[in-house]
């Protein structure tokens, strides 16, 4: 069934478990988060990034509906995120749009102007139900955007300015910088668990940890335990299903029914989805 990211996160942070949240691309990978949740028995947030919907021309709905259609006939809860917006106009579309929350990413703004538009975003967010998460203190890397200083991967969130943030703003949940990177490749990243516990004392909001596909498993159990009630992952999927296709089309080159190699594509997806639900909430499935 279709439920939302607050209850999920609300029903972990209590359980001190993590819900895992993926970025949707195609229609294979919404069945695949969906098949791995399932055969997990886990619950699970389909995510749809402000690139995705750019990727879709802009358009928001065609993947909204695919999503929405496959919360409601999971056979676990599924809940819809909209990622990483930072288009005010696609902002407002999410409620109508099936989605139960929305991070809003005024990040790449100074401070004082993050705040200020963070508080907007939350107060609309909350007028029409809307769960709100946000972001401070840039997980760097992000798609098309240069490095900047306060940007770059090794940017860290200050507890102090982080308390102030979600008092501030009124958001209900925090993306931290922590150490991770979006769109790594390799699983190397190393976690600031030192700080992540500093965070986690000094705020009252469900934590949440972008860009985790470069993050070892360890690494991922322990931010777990240390407060992360939000795991997102993107990179990792596309890493399984263009490993797969590329395989599946190197040995048949033959191959023209694209329904062969976007089964495998989506079966390697699936497989990804189901173990890291293992790492991230092993309890969840039981
Ligand atoms: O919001 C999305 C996540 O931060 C995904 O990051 O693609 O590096 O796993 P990732
Ligand atoms: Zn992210």
């Amino acid at each position: 069934p279709l439920v939302t990211t607050g209850e999920l996160i609300t029903a972990a942070a209590a359980a001190r478990t993590a819900v895992p949240a993926f970025n949707i691309i195609t229609l294979e990978h919404i069945e695949a988060v969906v098949a791995g949740a399932e055969s997990a028995g886990a619950p699970v947030v389909l995510q749809v990034s402000e690139n995705a919907v750019t990727f879709r021309g802009g358009r928001l709905l065609p993947l909204a509906r695919a999503a929405t259609a496959a919360a409601e006939h999971a056979a676990v809860p599924v809940a819809l995120h909209l990622d990483h917006v930072q288009r005010d106009d696609l902002l407002r579309l999410a409620p109508d749009a099936g989605f139960g929350s929305v991070m809003y990413d005024a990040s790449r703004l100074p401070y004082e102007e993050n705040l200020a538009a963070t508080r907007a975003a939350a107060d609309w967010a909350h007028a029409r139900g809307l769960w709100i998460e946000a972001e401070l203190g840039q997980v760097g890397g992000k798609h098309g955007e240069p490095a900047l200083d306060a940007h770059a991967p090794g940017a860290r969130t200050d507890p102090d300015e982080a308390r102030a943030f979600v008092a501030g703003s009124g958001v209900d949940a925090l993306a931290v910088a922590i150490g991770s990177t979006h769109a790594m490749t390799t699983r190397t990243a190393a976690l600031d668990h030192a700080l992540l516990k500093r965070l986690s004392a000094a705020l009252d909001v469900p934590l949440v940890l972008h860009g985790s596909s470069g993050v070892p498993d360890d690494e991922l159990r322990t931010a777990v335990e240390g407060g992360i009630a939000k795991v997102n992952i993107g990179t990792a999927l596309n890493i399984a299903m263009t490993g797969a296709v590329r395989e599946f089309l190197a040995a048949r080159p033959e191959t023209v029914d694209p329904r062969k190699y976007l089964a495998v594509g989506r079966e390697a997806m699936a497989a990804t989805v189901a173990r890291l639900i293992g790492v991230v909430a092993p309890r969840a499935g039981t």
